[in-house]
């Protein structure tokens, strides 16, 4: 069996905010901010619902299809409107879908692990399904923590994924989680995120490099063979670490992380749909998605575009 990406979308707050507006209220500069993580501005504004409404209508346009199409939806959030109910059932019945439809939370992994979750449904039944990655960082960030406000943003992407008995752009799978480093970055019930951000970072780069090998295996393909790295943009330093150590210049990786932050589960499909507005994704060719989160959990696919 396969698995086609059939559309993409986006959903962005239309504020900019800039490291140097930033740096009138944090004791932080934009040459600290860019050098550090490569981040630039990012976007501020909207909800988990909101954005991902925007994003989600326009895969499903994107793809040509009607929301009659839709037989499930999945919505990659670490920042849900509530805590009960989920988010996904409300964006579902403010676009208009009345498919069944849950959240999952994987951190910056959520895309990922609701694209490998999608992937499973349409092995078992299921035939397009809507995945949505949205964040609603910007409700969850101290702003007085420098530590942690220059670092993220809001925005979401989603895709149609569809049934196709005849061949796949999804060839593997490499995910993983361990929950013993669950401390290291967290957000506890009316609290701020926080990070040991040191540890994250060394830890990232292991993860991403073994998962994206892993990958590269099960796809019998070697990281010479990809055209494009489209990584989880936490950190410009994250992302050139680990290409380095997979033998990936980085001509080859997508940077959307100066523009919009660190999205969360939101940041691998806006990076995949720069990288089409860009003309770079083309029929044929190999591409590694990868990312690594809070839990902490990691995920990698290979992908070939049809
Ligand atoms: N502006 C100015 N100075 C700062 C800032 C800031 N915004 N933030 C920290 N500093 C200071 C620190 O206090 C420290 O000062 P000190 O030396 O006096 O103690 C100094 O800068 C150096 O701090 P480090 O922590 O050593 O800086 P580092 O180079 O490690 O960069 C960073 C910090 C950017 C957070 C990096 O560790 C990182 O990117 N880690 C990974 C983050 C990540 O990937 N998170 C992923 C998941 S997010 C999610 O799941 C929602």
């Amino acid at each position: 069996m396969g698995v086609r990406f059939k559309g993409w979308g986006i959903g962005l707050p239309d504020r900019i905010v800039t490291n140097d507006e930033l740096s009138l209220t944090l004791d932080t500069s934009d040459e600290w901010i860019t050098e550090r993580t490569g981040i630039r501005e990012r976007r501020v504004g909207g909800t988990a619902m909101s954005l991902g409404v925007i994003a989600g209508q326009r895969a499903i346009e994107d793809a040509n299809m009607t929301l009659a199409d839709i037989d499930f939806l999945i919505l990659a959030t670490t920042t849900p409107d509530r805590l009960c109910p989920a988010t996904a059932p409300m964006i579902a019945s403010a676009m208009g879908l009345t498919c069944p439809a849950m959240d999952v939370n994987a951190a910056c992994s959520g895309f990922m692990y609701a694209v490998r979750t999608a992937y499973g449904l349409l092995e078992t039944g299921n035939k397009r399904i809507l995945v949505i990655g949205s964040e609603h960082l910007s409700r969850w960030v101290d702003w007085s923590d420098r530590n942690m406000a220059v670092l993220l943003g809001d925005g979401a992407g989603a895709a149609v994924l569809e049934y196709d008995p005849d061949g796949s752009d999804l060839i593997s799978f490499s995910l993983g989680a361990d929950g013993s480093a669950a401390d290291l970055l967290t957000c506890e019930h009316g609290g701020f995120f926080e990070m040991n951000g040191k540890e994250v970072f060394r830890r990232a780069v292991r993860v991403v490099v073994d998962s994206a090998e892993q990958a590269l295996a099960s796809a019998g393909i070697t990281a010479d063979d990809l055209s494009l790295m489209i990584p989880h943009q936490a950190n410009i330093r994250i992302i050139q670490a680990a290409a380095q150590r997979l033998g990936i210049d980085m001509d080859r990786a997508v940077i959307t992380l100066d523009r919009y932050g660190n999205t969360s589960s939101s940041s691998i499909p806006l990076a995949f749909y720069d990288a089409r507005e860009n003309g770079r994704i083309k029929a044929g060719e190999y591409a590694l998605m990868t990312g690594f989160g809070a839990g902490m959990t990691w995920a990698s696919a290979i992908v070939r575009w049809s």
